[in-house]
């Protein structure tokens, strides 16, 4: 085969409605579909190349090469890719991020969105979105929420099939912010393949997953009509549950620090105050407050001042996974 390549762009995305926990931990099923929104302006990209020349995959990402378990996952991605084109050349993989890795801001989300996408460029496979989105479930659940664009639900499904993201609203359908509040930037210790894989541990977890319908309507219909003081509703209630369940995990999960709390409390008391925000938090201690671009600026100088805060990343809604 001779070289071919191809590099793609993704955002992360922030889960207004969470994914937490598999039906097949293997295949990346979840026991619960979710909703989330790309986070513009964060960005992942990674060059895919396959090389005859070349006897094993090779991973850098941002210039620093990865071998061990990173490394293994790209790879079954790669693999997967292989199989469908029916070659045997390896890859260079080469991804850079414009954003703190490995600090609640799901930057695999990001990774192998932007690797499902060049990859399949990179091996000429003729797969439509959601074909590219159940590529990306394979490395991590929330990177099949980054290859469509704007606002996005991740069906359940029950198969490798049905299990993919699709736009329910385009970026442009609501001018929404994602003020990240970062409290900490140290990696977590539990990362969520291990923490999926303890969620049906908690006695929550069943409760949780059976209201999920529910929530899933309730923020597709905030969504829909733009109400941002039900969507901050549905998000915390959501975010607050996930917790809750990580908590009561065996072992147990906690991933909140006094001032993931701080901020919490923060945006409740602004929101009866009149300034409409919410929290999301995932598996990490900063905390995503989600508003309307209009009060974007006012939420970013509070949350400033908030003690703890480090710094505040801002964000809006972005588009799907695309070519470079
Ligand atoms: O895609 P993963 O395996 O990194 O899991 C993501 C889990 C949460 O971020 C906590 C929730 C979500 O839906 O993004």
């Amino acid at each position: 085969m001779k070289p071919s390549s191809a590099s793609a762009q993704a955002n992360p995305n922030i889960a207004f409605i969470k994914y937490w926990g598999n039906q097949s931990q293997e295949l990346r099923i979840p026991v619960n579909g979710s909703i989330s929104m790309n986070m513009a302006g964060l960005e992942t990209v990674t060059s895919v190349i396959f090389d005859d020349a070349i006897s094993g995959d090779t991973l850098s990402i941002n210039g620093k090469m990865v071998e061990g378990k990173g490394l293994e996952r790209v790879s079954s991605i790669l693999e997967i890719g292989r199989r469908a084109a029916g070659i045997h050349s390896y890859a260079q993989v080469m991804s850079t991020n414009n954003f703190p890795t490995g600090a609640g801001i799901a930057s695999s989300a990001a990774a192998f969105a932007a690797l499902a996408k060049a990859t399949v460029s990179a091996l000429g496979l003729p797969w439509d979105e959601p074909a590219i989105s159940r590529l990306a479930r394979m490395g991590s659940g929330s990177a099949s929420r980054s290859v469509p664009g704007g606002f996005v639900e991740w069906y359940v499904g029950e198969s490798d099939e049905s299990s993919y993201a699709e736009t329910i609203a385009p970026a442009e359908h609501w001018a929404l912010a994602d003020c990240v509040a970062i409290v900490s930037a140290s990696h977590k210790k539990t990362g969520s393949t291990e923490g999926h894989a303890l969620a049906p541990t908690s006695p929550l977890q069943g409760a949780r997953v059976a209201d999920t319908p529910r929530r899933l309507e309730l923020c597709r219909n905030a969504i829909r009509a733009r109400d941002m003081r039900a969507l901050a509703e549905v998000i915390e209630l959501d975010s607050n549950i996930m917790h809750a369940v990580m908590m009561t995990s065996s072992p147990a999960l906690f991933y909140w620090q006094p001032e993931t709390l701080a901020v919490m409390a923060a945006v409740r008391e602004w929101r009866e105050d009149g300034l409409l925000a919410g929290y999301t938090i995932d598996a990490g201690a900063n905390v995503h407050v989600i508003c309307e671009q209009t009060s974007a600026a006012e939420v970013q100088t509070r949350l400033r001042n908030v003690p703890g805060v480090q710094r505040v990343l801002m964000s809006s809604a972005g588009g799907g996974a695309k070519l470079v």
